[in-house]
């Protein structure tokens, strides 16, 4: 079998942080989120895998290179427009040939990795396996209908009244019909071929589609709160360990990791929580569910459930900060530049809560 991972798309729900940065490569628990998705998909015993790449091309080559850190074979596959999920299937065609495949969604996570389903799908005759999971609010994403022998009815694309509460996870398994179907299929009212549609026609067309139901934790990491989601969720699921220097006078619980060349000085350290690489904890306090990625500084200052990436410096500052995620390089200190008062350099689409 082969791979594919989606990565392109804008990300502008993501915005300021996805203007320098493509969303696949944001981290959770330090990793980028697409370092996961080529992690579980060679876990799943695949070594030969396409990336779809769009205008963030460069940056998702530079970060992934040829994939021998994983011991896979990367192929890049260019899609000139974001024209749909079913659109990317149509140019991986060459790549992919007649062999069986896994479409992965590159910003997608999911709890427990995917070796199972891979495993049952290359061993059946199914012509394709969908993964569905239960969610509360099923309308933004593709919904599946169910019979009641567990069998496909019906699947709708961001149906205004959704037909049931199963949505269509990121994660799906094809073999080669999948090209008949997004030949065959037309683009849908928001100007893209859908993978959901070609499915459906897979469906309609008498072919077996395996619909999986998972019951552990998935989330798309589309907006700021799914990413700190993404990011509570994973850093309960590693294991951790402390690698970097911890001094007597500092607390770190079982549940954080502190990376290489990391220092936590004089500071309690609550997890589920990562300190990354060369990053300086000093006179702070650091919560639960709190990444804190490589090279950044916090000094003085109380920070949890929440996402800092490289480079940032946070520096005495008195509230406790909860619930952000801060880019790469951002400075938040104290001014001591009198009138007393907010000084903000901020990039466009940024969000700040004052109290
Ligand atoms: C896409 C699919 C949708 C699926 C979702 C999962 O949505 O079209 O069916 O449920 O991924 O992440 P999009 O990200 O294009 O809105």
């Amino acid at each position: 079998m082969k791979g594919l991972i989606l990565s392109g798309g804008t990300g502008s729900r993501l915005y300021p942080l996805t203007y320098t940065n493509a969303k696949q490569l944001i981290p959770v628990a330090n990793k980028p989120i697409l370092f996961r998705v080529i992690e579980s998909i060679r876990d799943a015993g695949i070594d030969d895998i396409g990336i779809v790449v769009g205008n963030t091309a460069e940056q998702i080559k530079e970060a992934v290179g040829r994939g021998g850190r994983w011991g896979v074979k990367i192929t890049y596959i260019p899609q000139d427009k974001p024209l749909g999920l079913a659109h990317a299937v149509k140019v991986a065609q060459p790549f992919l040939g007649s062999e069986r495949f896994v479409m992965f969604l590159g910003d997608n996570v999911i709890q427990g990795g995917i070796s199972r389903l891979i495993g049952e799908f290359s061993t059946s005759g199914w012509n394709s396996q969908i993964v569905l999971t239960r969610i509360e609010h099923p309308e933004q994403y593709g919904v599946a209908e169910l019979n009641e022998e567990g069998r496909i009815v019906r699947l709708v694309e961001k149906p205004k009244i959704p037909p049931s509460d199963l949505a269509l996870v990121g994660i799906y398994m094809f073999d080669h019909h999948v090209f008949e179907a997004v030949n065959a299929i037309q683009p849908s009212w928001r100007g893209e071929l859908e993978i959901t549609d070609a499915i459906q026609w897979l469906v309609d067309n008498n072919y077996t589609v395996h619909p999986y139901v998972h019951q552990g934790w998935w989330i798309d990491t589309g907006a700021p709160g799914d990413m700190l989601s993404a990011n509570d969720l994973v850093l309960e699921e590693i294991g951790h360990s402390i690698e970097g220097y911890v001094d007597r006078d500092s607390k770190v619980d079982h549940r954080v990791t502190v990376q290489r060349g990391a220092e936590v000085i004089n500071s309690t350290v609550r997890g589920p929580a990562i300190i990354g690489e060369y990053a300086r904890i000093v006179n702070s306090y650091i919560g639960p569910f709190t990444s804190i990625d490589h090279h950044v500084t916090v000094e003085n200052s109380e920070i949890e459930h929440s996402v800092v990436l490289e480079n940032s410096r946070i520096c005495d500052i008195e509230s406790r900060i909860q619930d952000s995620l801060i880019g790469r390089d951002v400075v938040v200190s104290r001014s001591p530049i009198k009138p007393k008062s907010l000084k903000l350099t901020v990039g466009d689409h940024s969000k700040i809560g004052i109290l």
